[in-house]
């Protein structure tokens, strides 16, 4: 059974339609990168496997369950695109809280979240309030959240947003660790090398339309770069 599944998916916003029959399959333990321009779909795709958004048409299905069944979203870990967190809440109690919500309870509770604060590199910053952290630090905190439980499927929403070179490529080992646990990963990203480095599979996504998915070789030429690819795909 695919960790994700989109089936003749449309998703229309008044007169907008923002996804257009997307039919996407995710098997468990692979991972995907979501490409395409800006307003492509990208995050509507990621809201209606979270259950943020329901599907005008079609079916999402997360292990063969509708995302709006809680047990759907267990083990599921999200970073937004837009990540807003309360400012005047510490470090570390936020990530309590996300870990309560994770289902974590008493020490393995507290060993996850200071082993996450360790691993992201906001360990040193636990005390301090979320309003006082710098954007990257705050990024890192979002990556903390989502990696708490730990998760089976990891939606990242152009996680790379806002990291120095030495987060992005701390973030990339973070998704790599996460991936040799066996973790199924859905990137959306417009780090086209990003993609390249840490998914095995990309979907483009245009207008709502999936114009290419597969695996990169069936979607990138011979000796074509991803982003001549991409320009490819994205201009018809
Ligand atoms: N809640 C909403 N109400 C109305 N229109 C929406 C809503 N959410 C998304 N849209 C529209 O749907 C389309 C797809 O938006 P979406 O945010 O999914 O794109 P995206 O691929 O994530 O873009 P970006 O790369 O800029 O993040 C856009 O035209 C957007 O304006
Ligand atoms: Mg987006």
């Amino acid at each position: 059974m695919p960790a994700v599944e989109l089936s003749g998916v449309t998703k229309r916003y008044g007169v907008r339609q923002a996804l257009c029959d997307v039919n996407l399959s995710l098997e468990q333990g692979s991972a995907l990168g979501l490409l395409g321009p800006n307003g492509a779909g990208k995050t509507t795709a990621l809201r209606l496997m979270l259950g943020f958004a329901r599907p005008t048409r079609g079916q999402v299905r997360l292990h063969g369950r509708d995302p709006a069944d809680p047990e759907a979203r267990r083990g599921l870990g999200y970073l937004p695109e837009r990540l807003s967190l309360p400012s005047h809440v510490r470090v570390r109690d936020l990530l309590v809280l996300h870990a309560q919500l994770a289902g974590l309870d008493g020490p393995e509770c507290q060993r996850q979240v200071e082993a996450t604060m360790s691993r992201t590199g906001v360990a040193d910053r636990a005390q301090d309030l979320l309003g006082d952290l710098s954007k990257g630090l705050r990024q890192r905190v979002g990556f903390a959240q989502a990696f708490l439980g730990p998760p089976q499927l990891l939606l990242l929403d152009e996680p790379t947003s806002g990291l120095d070179p030495i987060g992005i490529r701390d973030a990339r080992e973070w998704i790599g660790e996460a991936r040799e646990r066996g973790c199924t990963i859905l990137i959306s990203s417009h780090i086209l090398s990003e993609v390249e480095r840490t998914c095995d599979q990309i979907a483009i996504l245009h207008e709502g339309l999936v114009r290419a998915s597969g695996r990169f070789s069936e979607v990138v030429g011979e000796g074509e770069s991803l982003e001549d690819a991409f320009v490819r795909w994205v201009r018809g």
